[in-house]
């Protein structure tokens, strides 16, 4: 038996602008997970019990470019090591799906570990997220790959598509309320609308991006310098930019105006927007009252976590 388990993440700036080579900052939510176990089975095949999705399946009846699949079949053929004939693998997961929050990518990267495990194989991080990007491409299109970056190593990160890793030291901690506006949103969608809107108009979509590029650069600054507040005004800067891509919706603009209104410091959308996760930077003490107000503005649900 093994078994492996990846944390859910937020985009903290510069989504969508990371796909067209901004810089983006990015950091692991771990109160929420995907976990994947593998053990022997009586049954013969190789069994998919993956409930949150209503998925119980053999995995031979699966189209290879299924993303379960496709992260099984690639990670196997990188161990060099088959599964046995009688196996289930059992996918549980506690991120909410299309929602912004990397569940894809957690899936995915608690997989690939939960199968090097199995076969008792040791894989560099470097390796389970190259692996997960595979399968990103498949969710996604075009993935800047972010969100299997921050998902393998779990710590804070300034991501720069094709540049080294940069991880980031936080110099003074603080308080993040995510709020869900419960509305399930293509990444894929939102990423393939924003890449028409830039063949309609390059000139203002670039503009919009180095935008986004230089808020993520100072607010990387701030969150090194350990002053954290200074990232209330920027990310409400960056949620107008994103608004202006047409990336924000209704529901998600309640959601921010609400945090604002309750006294967080600045609020965004967080990820491929359109539904899914908006997040609001909160002073110390004032993380129950703006989770409340995201209640009362539409929220499904809120999550408040520490970026440290
Ligand atoms: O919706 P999420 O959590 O998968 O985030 C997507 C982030 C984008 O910048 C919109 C796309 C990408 O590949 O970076």
């Amino acid at each position: 038996m093994s078994s492996a388990s990846a944390p859910g993440k937020i985009i903290l700036f510069g989504e969508h602008a990371v796909v067209y080579g901004q810089p983006a900052l990015a950091a692991p939510v771990t109160q929420v997970r995907a976990e994947v176990r593998i053990e022997g089975t009586a049954e013969p095949g190789v069994w998919i019990d993956a409930a949150d999705i209503q998925l119980h399946t053999r995995l031979d009846t699966l189209p290879a470019a299924h993303p379960i699949a496709a992260t099984i079949h690639n990670t196997l053929k990188m161990l060099m090591s088959p599964l046995p004939s009688s196996v289930s693998i059992v996918i549980r997961s506690t991120i909410p799906v299309a929602s912004g929050m990397g569940s894809g990518a957690a899936v995915s990267v608690a997989l690939i570990r939960a199968l090097a495990a199995y076969a008792d194989i040791a894989l560099s991080d470097e390796d389970v997220s190259a692996l997960a990007y595979q399968t990103e491409i498949i969710h996604h299109g075009t993935p800047s790959g972010i969100d299997n970056t921050v998902v393998t190593y779990v710590k804070p990160v300034f991501f720069l598509k094709g540049n080294p890793l940069t991880t980031i030291k936080v110099g003074q901690p603080f308080t993040i309320v995510i709020g869900d506006t419960g509305v399930a949103a293509s990444t894929r969608e939102s990423v393939r609308g924003v890449r028409a809107g830039w063949e309609a108009d390059r000139a203002h979509y670039e503009g919009l991006f180095s935008a986004i590029g230089s808020i993520v650069r100072t607010a990387r600054q701030s969150l090194e310098a350990g002053t954290p507040d200074h990232l209330g005004p920027l990310m409400d800067e960056n949620h107008a930019l994103l608004q202006e891509m047409g990336v924000s919706s209704p529901e998600l603009d309640r959601l921010v105006v609400g945090a604002r209104a309750s006294g967080a410091l600045g609020a965004k959308l967080s990820g491929g927007g359109r539904g899914g996760n908006m997040i609001a930077l909160v002073p110390a003490g004032k993380a129950t009252a703006v989770a409340k107000s995201l209640l009362v503005a539409g929220a499904r649900n809120t999550i408040t976590t520490e970026i440290a």
